[in-house]
Order: structure tokens, then C-alpha cells, then sequence
């Protein structure tokens, strides 16, 4: 595979705004049209290892910053598959605040898409995606989704959710994350249930597949 046949799609955008929703919704309706050559990497999945601390300490990083993120590893991964060679993606535990024992082996794909909340505050993400979105949820609508998810599926309590919330992820958001909207192509409004934008993004994927007729350039 050519470094020009790998299509790299950032999706940003604060905290459940729906950036993994809107990614799996075009994945999945894609691959009902006949496009297979597609894959989702999480930014998620590169939060550094912390296995050599005890757990009372990995409750107290801030996930929320850019250093909490391997960095290096998410864009050498990118590199390797764009170059058209596989790579194995570590697991990440919320509970755990820490990688598994797991990887995901991850073949390359013409069309990748990367979901995470920090991706476009980094400038070689930036560059070695061909594409960008961000994905602009109210950020109350993300909180109380968030809530929901982390005390349904990331085993917390509401207090530790609330208590994050102010520490880290709202003052992040606003520090980091909301600046970094200037980079993106495209701003979606209301997040993963957007089907305008969805329908817009699918249009352009295929378009860039070479599988609708040019409209202009
Ligand atoms: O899926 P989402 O974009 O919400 O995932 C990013 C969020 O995961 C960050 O806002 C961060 O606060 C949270 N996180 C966490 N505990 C970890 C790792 C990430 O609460 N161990
Ligand atoms: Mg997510």
C-alpha cells in the first residue's frame, strides 16, 4: 500500500460529545455499502502505561492532559500503517487506569478513522491526518452523558465523576481541547446523531475511494 492509499480521518471533540458514536455509525454504514477496507483506532487506547504505579496513584493523573497520552507510539502507529504494515494496539483499562495484558492486532486499512479528545492539539496528528472534524456537543450535554457512561461502563461513582469533572476535564476542555477547533476541516454540531453530517462525511469517503463521480476539486 502507497503512503497516498492510507486515508487518516481525525474526529475530536470534548468528552462524550459523541466522537466514538459518530466514528462507529459511519464505520458500520459504510461496511453495508461494501466498504470493508475501514478500521477505528481510539486515541484512548494510547494513554501511557502506568502498571508500575499503585492504584491509588493512578486515580490521580490527569487524563485529560496532552503528557497523559503516548504520543510517540499512537504516530509511530500511524506511520507503520501508513507505510502499509500492521500494527498491535495496546488495551486500556478504565478501571484499572492502566494497559492490559491485551493488544489489538491491527492490519492497515484504507480508511482509518482516529477518535480522541486531544488529537488535534497535537500538530504531527494534525499533519499526518487528511482529514479532520471536530464534533461541538454542549458541554452539559456531555457531562450528563458522561456521568451515565462512566458510572454505567467505567465502574466510577458519581462523586468521582463530579470531583474529575472540576479537577480535570472541564478546565482541560477549555485549555486545550475547545482551542484545538481552529485545526479541524469540518465542525459537527450536536455530536454522533448528526445525520447530515454523517451523511456528508460517508459522501466524502466514498468520493475519496474513488466511488462517486467528481463534483469539483
Ligand atoms: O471516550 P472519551 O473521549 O470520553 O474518553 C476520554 C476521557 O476518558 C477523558 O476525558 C478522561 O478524563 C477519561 N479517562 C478516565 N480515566 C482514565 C483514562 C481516561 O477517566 N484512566
Ligand atoms: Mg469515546
Amino acid at each position: 500500500m502507497s503512503d497516498q492509499s492510507c486515508i487518516i480521518i481525525a474526529i475530536a471533540g470534548a468528552s462524550a460529545s459523541g466522537k466514538s458514536l459518530f466514528a462507529s455509525t459511519i464505520l458500520k454504514e459504510l461496511k453495508t455499502e461494501g466498504v470493508n477496507d475501514i478500521g477505528i483506532i481510539s486515541e484512548d487506547n494510547y494513554y501511557k502505561d502506568q502498571s508500575h504505579l499503585a492504584l491509588e496513584e493512578r486515580v490521580k493523573t490527569n487524563y485529560d492532559h496532552p503528557n497523559a497520552m503516548d504520543r510517540d507510539l499512537l504516530l509511530a502507529h500511524l506511520q507503520t500503517l501508513k507505510a502499509g504494515k500492521a500494527v498491535d494496539i495496546p488495551d486500556y483499562s478504565y478501571v484499572e487506569h492502566t494497559r492490559t495484558q491485551k493488544i489489538h492486532h491491527f492490519e492497515p486499512k484504507k480508511i482509518i478513522i482516529l477518535e480522541g479528545i486531544l488529537l488535534l492539539t497535537d500538530e504531527r496528528i494534525r499533519e499526518i491526518a487528511d482529514m479532520s472534524v471536530f464534533v461541538d456537543t454542549p458541554l452539559d450535554i456531555c457531562f450528563i452523558r458522561r456521568l451515565k457512561r462512566d458510572m454505567e461502563e467505567r465502574g466510577r461513582s458519581m462523586e468521582s465523576v463530579i470531583n474529575q469533572y472540576h479537577a480535570t476535564v472541564r478546565p482541560m476542555f477549555l485549555q486545550f481541547i475547545e482551542p484545538s477547533k481552529r485545526y479541524a476541516d469540518i465542525i459537527v454540531p450536536r455530536g454522533g446523531k448528526n445525520r447530515i453530517a454523517i451523511n456528508m462525511l460517508k459522501a466524502q469517503i466514498l468520493h475519496l475511494l474513488g466511488k462517486t463521480p467528481h463534483h469539483s476539486n
